[in-house]
């Protein structure tokens, strides 16, 4: 309650600096103010879009690299006088001020979903990704869960109005008609921009997509192996999406968003922290950075599910696994932590 009080009297003292400025004149004058490292963001609206899903709009201030559809930032937030960094896809269309379509699940996205309001305060890294539209895309498949809508929608809201008659299945699956995000927005899409099918699939009514060569995908697309394939969503969905374009030996583009452990990829192994000469025992399936954090250190991270790259510190000696496939490593070079445990030792230079 307090701490709301608080919040309203900031905004109000913020509305009355700013006015008759607009926010970019404001991230103007907070730039030239404050010597910062990061790039800042000010939230101008926020949208619910699901009851636990909200789209958080806000304009960039100095050092901001505009957005390729498909791709996510790093977004830091103040919580309890530290920040705190996630990455978030942008569900922005390209050449639009950024926006992100946030579910709440964590401290931060939490933050985001149900405080989040005109005028707090965001920390910026410059957007990143490979999931991103060829220059001269094909017929394209979207195959997407949940929140993996967030970076299609993206894709969707460039690509139609660029060629509105462009072929475009998108094939959406969450679990009710209430958990499905931009539902209308999508339908609105469809009638406007013929080339655009979209097929929605609630989970808990229609049961989840059978991948196999027999099941929904040859019914609902018939034409599917000659289309492009992106996929967006929950690691195990998307990896049956890739498993079913390599046994028709076609590819798929995909984005995760989280993580699924290989039980091939568990047992005991040891870090050797080379810098401070300490020894980490690692169990179970955990990753290097989990255990990590459950002896009380420290060790640089950001999504914790292998997307951001904010976790890479030099491996020089040993060798790593992957947990989520199993795959070993054992050149030197920068590893993530929080994908990867020690296969069994491995020598960090931290
Ligand atoms: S913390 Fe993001 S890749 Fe490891």
């Amino acid at each position: 309650m307090k701490n709301k009080s608080a919040r309203k009297l900031l905004k109000f003292a913020v509305s009355q600096f700013t006015y008759p400025r607009d926010a970019k004149d404001f991230l103007q004058v907070f730039n030239n103010l404050t010597s910062a490292r990061y790039t800042r963001g000010i939230v101008s609206h926020v949208t619910r879009e699901t009851p636990d899903t909200s789209t958080i709009f806000f304009k960039a201030g100095d050092g901001w690299i505009p957005h390729v559809a498909g791709q996510w930032a790093r977004i830091g937030v103040s919580l309890n006088g530290k920040r705190v960094w996630r990455p978030f896809s942008i569900s922005a269309a390209e050449g639009h001020d950024p926006s992100i379509t946030v579910k709440a699940n964590g401290e931060v996205s939490t933050f985001l979903v149900h405080d989040a309001e005109p005028g707090t305060l965001l920390y910026l890294e410059e957007p990143s990704g490979q999931f991103v539209l060829e220059e001269t895309p094909a017929s394209i498949l979207f195959i997407v869960a949940g929140s993996g809508i967030t970076p299609v929608m993206s894709m969707l809201r460039t690509l139609m109005p660029r060629r509105p008659d462009h072929d475009v299945v998108l094939l959406y699956s969450s679990k009710s008609r209430e958990d499905c995000i931009f539902h209308d927005e999508i339908l609105e899409l469809a009638d406007q921009f013929p080339g655009l099918k979209p097929i929605f699939r609630f989970s808990r009514e229609d049961g989840r997509i059978d991948f196999s060569d027999t099941g929904d995908i040859p019914r609902l697309c018939p034409d599917y192996q000659d289309r492009e394939i992106y996929s967006s969503g929950p690691d195990s969905f998307v990896s049956q999406v890739q498993d079913m374009a390599i046994l028709f030996g076609g590819e798929s583009r995909v984005e995760r968003f989280d993580l699924t452990r290989r039980t091939s990829a568990s047992g005991n192994g040891e870090v050797y922290f080379s810098k401070s000469g300490e020894t980490l025992e690692v169990t179970g399936a955990d990753s290097i950075l989990e255990a990590a954090e459950n002896s009380g250190r420290q060790l640089p991270h950001g999504c914790r599910i292998g997307i951001c790259r904010s976790c890479l510190v030099p491996m020089t000696d040993g060798q790593v696994s992957d947990i989520r496939t199993g795959e070993v490593t054992h050149d030197p070079g920068l590893v993530q932590t929080c994908i990867t445990r020690p296969a069994p030792w491995v020598e960090l230079d931290v």
